[in-house]
């Protein structure tokens, strides 16, 4: 019998089909179009393997589907093998994941050395990156042409021409037109947003990397007093529940001048059924005062295995194969999602489809990291109480002042004697 089965095994590798038929569920997240991408490349994977690969949907909201993920990796479950993970998690989750260090020992070369390091804990590798991130300032080259405006470089610049257009396109009967969307709930994007601000005014980074607690200063509270003013004023009053996909909603029909947002919009935005295809481009965003520095968030997204799992060798081959440059290069492609291997900035397939991505590199190598490596597993906690006192600050719950001094506080308390 055993002699049998081996020789099935034998027959079956050397068919190129896989010894053992794994079926592999992946949770991932549903912003933009990742789902359907990730649908159509499953499906080469299981022709490829002979595994059968589903997905677990998971809500857009990096903060929400942390959530579910630590409650589900608390409990063990064996149900989900393949966690689609934020850049900012490694540290947090990184007990739960198989180390990937010796599976991608082969191609980890390729890599920007600095996403692999954001995913290595303690010499593990945790996850494999997907794609990277680092927002940009959308805005419509049609309507800046129209109304003989230049492309803002301080924020506040950005703010009167988006109050002036804004103006002139509701006169001329454009009703719904905003100057400004952003991400302005209460969650992770947030985080992003309110530290883009105060660290291209100068105002740090919240918890420095050595471990100083920095966000209660002079700068930040202006930058956060500064953004206060755009609500209800040139960004709809809804700008305060908005995540990623509703601020896209409001720019793709059309109804905003200026945009901050990821990468993934740059396709979407460009789409057949898009008002504003080919009308917008990008650029880096605002700062403080002309010459200063800007700042954007750096992001992206990983593939990690379960320690729970009990199909790790098969969920290793998916992840590697979703990281690889074919998939990788089809993603840029497809969705404007920025590669994490270093190659595919120089290749002309991809800057075709999407011119701004060779200028992007810099762009996310000068990225600023949120401050998830020195805080560790409190940095859930952090961003938590930081987009808090944002969001507070934005809907006019206390001052700046009264909400960077209360969040001080609090930050001091939850660091205990060192992070
Ligand atoms: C993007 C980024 C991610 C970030 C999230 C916040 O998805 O890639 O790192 O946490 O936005 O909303």
């Amino acid at each position: 019998m055993k002699k049998l089965l081996t020789a099935v095994f034998l027959a079956a590798t050397a068919l190129g089909g896989a010894a053992h038929a794994a079926e592999i569920a992946v949770a991932a997240n549903s912003t933009g179009k990742n789902l359907d991408f990730l649908r159509a490349v499953f499906a080469e994977f299981e022709e490829k393997t002979g595994h059968k690969v589903s997905l677990v949907t998971m809500p857009p909201s990096s903060s929400e589907q942390f959530a579910q993920y630590r409650l589900w990796l608390a409990a063990g479950n064996k149900d989900v093998d393949v966690y689609q993970t934020d850049v900012i998690w490694a540290p947090q989750l990184a007990e739960q994941f198989v180390d990937l260090k010796d599976a991608a020992s082969d191609v980890i070369d390729q890599f920007f050395p600095s996403i692999i390091q954001s995913q290595t804990v303690d010499g593990r590798l945790v996850a494999m990156p997907m794609f990277t991130d680092a927002p940009a300032l959308y805005y419509r080259k049609d309507l800046l042409e129209k109304h003989g405006k230049e492309l803002p470089k301080t924020w506040e610049d950005l703010a009167q021409v988006a109050e002036e257009i804004q103006a002139k396109e509701r006169e001329g009967g454009q009703g719904d037109m905003w100057g400004f969307v952003f991400q302005g709930n209460a969650y992770e994007g947030l985080t992003c947003n309110a530290l883009e601000w105060i660290k291209s005014s100068g105002g740090g980074q919240i918890v420095e990397p050595d471990g100083t607690i920095s966000v209660n200063n002079e700068k930040a509270i202006l930058a956060l007093e500064q953004a206060k003013t755009w609500i209800g004023t040139i960004s709809p009053p809804g700008v305060l529940a908005y995540q990623e996909e509703e601020a896209r909603g409001v720019w793709q029909t059309g109804n905003a001048v200026f945009m901050r947002n990821w990468p993934y919009a740059y396709a979407l935005g460009n789409g057949d059924d898009s008002a504003v295809k080919g009308k917008f481009d990008v650029t880096t965003l605002p700062v403080a005062a002309a010459g200063d520095k800007p700042s954007s968030t750096l992001g992206g997204w990983n593939l990690a295995v379960s320690k729970y799992s009990d199909e790790q060798e098969a969920s290793i081959e998916l992840v590697k194969f979703l990281s690889s440059p074919e998939v990788q290069k089809r993603r840029a492609i497809e969705l404007s999602n920025l590669p994490t291997l270093q190659a595919l900035y120089d290749d002309p397939d991809v800057a075709k489809a999407q011119p701004f991505m060779p200028q992007w590199k810099p762009i996310f190598q000068d990225a600023v990291p949120r401050p998830s490596a020195v805080t560790k597993v409190k940095y859930n906690e952090v961003s938590s109480r930081f987009w808090g006192a944002v969001h507070n600050t934005l809907s006019g719950t206390g001052s700046a002042a009264e909400n960077l001094e209360l969040l001080e506080i609090e930050l001091n308390e939850l660091m205990g004697n060192g992070w």
